[in-house]
């Protein structure tokens, strides 16, 4: 179980891979921690599990805020990776501003997305001393320009690209990258290419940890599954039914 950041590096020589769940609220970040995951992250995808939203490019710095600080309150444990939401770090000054709002509400580090083109923002938020995970490969700030969720990698091109970016964000300053729907080939290419811990998301398994949003581990968001997910549980199913026994009972 990791417990300081400063443990994330062993983890990539050593193992056991790393194990990450994200969490918005303080009941599940409390449960989770406790379960022993080993990273929490408040991530943007709060923006369509927990509100509705079509996808994470409405979320706002103060919805960020707010669900970090419900989670802060539930984790004695896990170190809290949080989301720089869209539009949060469009130049550099923007990118440590919000970074620094971030980690005064409990965040032990953060996450934007981007690779190459980031560089310069990793870098003012590294030399501020707040750690940084990247997130690259499919973007899901990006997903209007980019027309839907798609997987990355397909080129030579487009593979040799992500390396690149991966390279970058290490160079920057990065301590773990998180790769997201990229090829199983070029995931595994690029951890190799890297010394800091990779965190996939369908992206195969030759990473060195796996991260998943926690309502598709749950299954309590039934209206859009993505195809890598495998739910433990029906969580959804078994609210569904408790609601209907409370009516009855009620109506009883
Ligand atoms: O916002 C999020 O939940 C994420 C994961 C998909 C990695 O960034």
């Amino acid at each position: 179980m990791l417990t300081d950041l400063s443990e994330l590096q062993a983890r990539k020589s050593s193992g056991p891979p790393l194990a990450m769940l994200t969490a918005y609220d303080y009941p599940t970040a409390r449960l989770l921690d406790e379960a022993g995951v080993d990273l929490l992250l408040v991530g943007d995808s709060l923006g369509m599990v927990m509100l509705g939203l079509p996808d994470t490019v409405g979320v706002t710095m103060a919805d960020m805020l707010h669900h970090l600080r419900a989670v802060r309150r539930g984790v004695r444990r896990a170190p809290v990776v949080a989301d720089l939401p869209y539009h949060s770090y469009l130049l550099p000054g923007q990118a440590l501003h919000n970074a620094r709002r971030l980690m005064r509400a409990g965040a032990d580090a953060v996450k934007l997305e981007g690779g190459v083109e980031m560089a310069d923002r990793v870098r003012v938020i590294c030399a501020d001393g707040i750690p940084f995970v990247g997130h690259i490969g499919m973007l899901p700030q990006h997903v209007r320009e980019e027309g839907g969720y798609k997987k990355k990698g397909r080129s030579e091109k487009a593979a040799r690209q992500l390396v690149e970016d991966a390279q970058a964000l290490q160079a920057a300053g990065a301590c773990a990258i998180v790769l997201e729907s990229i090829l199983p080939a070029v995931a595994s290419e690029i951890t190799r290419a890297v010394s800091v811990p990779t965190i996939g998301i369908g992206s195969g398994k030759d990473t060195d940890g796996q991260v998943l949003v926690t309502h598709d581990l749950l299954g309590s968001f039934p209206w859009f599954r993505p195809p890598f997910a495998k739910p433990e549980t029906n969580v959804a199913a078994a609210t569904t039914a408790a609601a209907r026994a409370f009516i009855d009972a009620v109506r009883r």
